[in-house]
């Protein structure tokens, strides 16, 4: 597919993709949305890929789904939309391999919603976080009700649905929003030096690892323990089990291969 809306690098296994709207601070319009999607499917089929940085262009990662579109929603099909765009963050939270969002500006409504949708948050000082969603008088729904409690608490979560307020980057951290917050300047490196950690590890366990966790978290702890005991168990089928183990005892680096 070709992406008017999306740019992407890859270096270092690692993918980056940066939304690039600019001019209306990034705002998630239906085209946009459809190159979301379609490049999650492509990166995942990747094979020279291990990791995904998300970001934006300009002072924001994403301003939110686009407020013209939503007021020229025809009558029955917000629940559609709201559907759609899910289904498009379910795919990056599904992702196998690790997704990075590199909060770089505004996250507010559908924004806020796909950092909240990546594996980790990585924050400037400059970002500002929110679900402004009932000042238009909507609900967040692309995830945030869903996602933020789980994320925060429902307390805090509530909080910012309820007011729509906006938190900063370091606030972001305290509530446990973001994983950690930089200077503006410092945001790509870091985005990419938690991207290389993570890619230093086992392809098929960090898969399963976001796996247990994302099914776990719906699960009772019973069922939750049972599926990461069978997950553990699936992977003394690799052969990057057995390298894992024997360079430990051998005492030199693993040469993982992803099987
Ligand atoms: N949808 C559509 N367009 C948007 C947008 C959105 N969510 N957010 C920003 N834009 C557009 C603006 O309309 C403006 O376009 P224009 O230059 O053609 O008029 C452009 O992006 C720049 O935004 P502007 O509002 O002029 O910048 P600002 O610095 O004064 O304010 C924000 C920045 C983020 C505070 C403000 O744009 C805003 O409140 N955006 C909406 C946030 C929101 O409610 N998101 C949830 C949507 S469900």
């Amino acid at each position: 597919m070709a992406y008017e809306l999306l740019l992407l690098e890859i270096s270092d296994r690692i993918a980056t993709v940066t939304i690039n709207r600019p001019d209306k601070l990034n705002a998630l319009n239906d085209a946009l949305m459809k190159e979301l999607g379609a490049m999650m499917d492509e990166l995942t089929a990747n094979k020279t890929v291990g990791a995904i940085i998300i970001t934006g262009a300009g002072r924001a990662f994403v301003a939110g789904a686009d407020i013209a579109r939503l007021a020229a929603a025809e009558p029955g099909e917000l629940e559609t939309f709201a559907r759609r765009g899910q289904g498009v963050f379910r795919r990056i939270e599904l992702s196998a391999k690790p997704v990075i969002a590199a909060v770089n500006g505004f996250a507010l409504g559908g924004g806020c919603e796909l950092a909240l949708a990546c594996h980790v948050r990585i924050a400037s000082t400059l970002a500002k976080f929110g679900l402004p969603e009932v000042k238009l008088g909507l609900i967040p729904g692309y995830g945030g009700t869903q996602r933020l409690p789980r994320l925060i608490g429902r307390g805090q979560a509530l909080q910012m649905i309820l007011t729509g307020d906006t938190i900063d980057g370091a606030e972001a951290v305290r509530v446990g929003l973001a994983n950690i917050a930089v200077e503006p300047d410092a945001l790509a490196g870091a985005a990419r030096a938690m991207a290389t950690a993570m890619l230093k590890n086992a392809p098929v366990a960090i898969a399963r690892a976001i796996e247990s966790v994302d099914a776990g978290l719906d699960a009772t702890l019973e069922d939750g323990l049972r599926l990461e005991a069978r997950l553990f168990g699936s992977l003394e089928a690799t052969a990057d089990m057995r390298e894992g183990t024997k360079a430990f005892l051998e005492k030199r680096p693993p040469d993982f291969r992803g099987v």
